[in-house]
């Protein structure tokens, strides 16, 4: 593995750094508070061409590497989880999937608008019974008599982003009896009738990304407008995992170094008995152990970029990597804004400071694109090829 970073990949990373520390940074506390989406300063992310960093740039994107776009999502997490959770969910689960198993007319149409920014994106796989048992969906696409388009009749959850996206990546049964292998995947488009946004979710963190129910009823969805054959749904919507959970690997990262800055320059600040608190042996344990898992995370998202990178050429699969690099970032993520509420003492119980918010936000990183749980399983499954 080599670090050294190109010059494409340190100027996407400025870029993003200089854009979250001015346009991002000063208002994240006020969205976590109303919650409301940052339309705003998401059209200029894309301006900027972070909707698309891996999307070539015929297709709108910005034609850059996993790296570059790990990089760049640190420094937005940094700044604002939820502006990172939005960007994710557009760059990986939703282009990186369509570049990878779209037609040409699929990727200039549903692809540009996204990854320019003047659209936004979603990926609907969640049902209201199943999260982490995603193939046991309950939504429906049959055929029309003349071939011409699906009947598709679902309800999906959790959608990140659903509550404002024009394009939804979408899953349903075309096969129920298969199993798995009826899974199919399917473009469905937000304006079109048949298309309802259902009830939002009030969340504990990442408030500012929208997250609602979505609803399809006898939604009439051309036949061109599926996403790979009939039947490939389900290895398609695992694959698109497979990258995204390096993205939300890079998201803990950024939320773990914020939390980690803040405590650094708290215990070089505070005083307690009459010295800075970043003397005592305690709180330097804490320091020591929150920025070796910190730089550990960071090596493992880092690798498995790389290993993404590299299956372009070679084809293999990368879901240990990007499992691995989920799980352990998250919980590091998790862990480190933990210590840094501590080390702050009241004022990291306190809304005054953004500690509270990385430790709200951290969580949802051990959940979402699979639970820690799942990635452990994921993990051990294909090490010891037992089910
Ligand atoms: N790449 C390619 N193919 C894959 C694959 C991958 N990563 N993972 C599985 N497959 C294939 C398998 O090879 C198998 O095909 P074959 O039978 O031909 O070999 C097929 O898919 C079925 O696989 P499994 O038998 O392993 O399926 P399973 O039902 O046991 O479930 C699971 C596997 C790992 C638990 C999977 O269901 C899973 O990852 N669950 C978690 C779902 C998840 O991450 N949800 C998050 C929702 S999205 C989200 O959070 C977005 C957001 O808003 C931010």
């Amino acid at each position: 593995m080599d670090f050294k970073l190109t010059d494409e990949q340190r100027m996407i990373q400025d870029a993003a750094r200089d854009f979250a520390e001015q346009g991002i940074k000063p208002i994240a506390a006020e969205f976590d508070v109303s919650g409301q989406f940052p339309v705003d300063t998401i059209k200029a992310m894309g301006e900027l061409g972070l909707m698309g960093i891996e999307v070539p740039e015929e297709y709108g994107g910005a034609g850059l590497d996993a790296i570059a776009y790990a990089l760049a999502m640190i420094e937005i997490a940094r700044a604002d989880a939820a502006h990172s959770t939005i960007m994710s969910v557009n760059n990986t689960l939703y282009c990186n999937g369509i570049m990878q198993y779209g037609t040409e007319q699929q990727k200039q149409q549903f692809v540009r608008p996204i990854a320019e920014g003047k659209q936004i994106g979603a990926y609907a796989l969640t049902e209201p019974q199943s999260g982490s048992d995603a193939s046991n969906m309950r939504s429906r696409a049959v055929l029309s008599a003349d071939g011409s388009h699906y009947v598709i009749n679902a309800k999906k959850s959790w959608i990140t982003s659903g509550p404002v996206a024009k394009y939804v990546v979408l899953f349903a049964m075309t096969d129920p009896a298969a199993g798995a292998k009826g899974v199919t995947a399917f473009m469905v488009d937000a304006d079109q009738q048949g298309f309802m946004r259902g009830k939002m979710e009030p969340k504990l963190g990442i408030r500012a990304s929208a997250t609602c129910e979505i609803e399809l009823t006898d939604y009439h969805c051309p036949v061109e407008n599926r996403l790979g054959g009939e039947g490939e749904g389900f290895k398609i919507a695992m694959s698109v995992l497979d990258a995204g959970r390096i993205g939300i690997a890079s998201q803990a990262v950024g939320i773990a170094q914020a939390a980690y800055e803040a405590s650094l320059e708290y215990v070089r600040e505070r005083k307690a008995f009459g010295q800075e608190i970043g003397t005592f042996q305690m709180i330097q344990a804490k320091i020591a152990d929150m920025k070796t898992r910190l730089e550990a995370a960071r090596l493992l998202t880092f690798s498995a970029a790389c290993k993404k990178m590299a299956a372009k050429q070679t084809g293999e699969r990368f879901t240990v990597d990007g499992s691995m690099a989920k799980l352990y970032a998250s919980e590091a993520a998790m862990w480190i804004t933990h210590q840094a509420v501590q080390i702050h003492g009241g004022m990291g119980y306190s809304k005054e400071m953004p500690v509270e918010r990385y430790f709200r936000d951290a969580k949802i990183t051990e959940i979402y694109e699979g639970t820690s749980e799942i990635q452990r399983m994921v993990i051990a499954r294909m090490e010891t090829g037992l089910r």
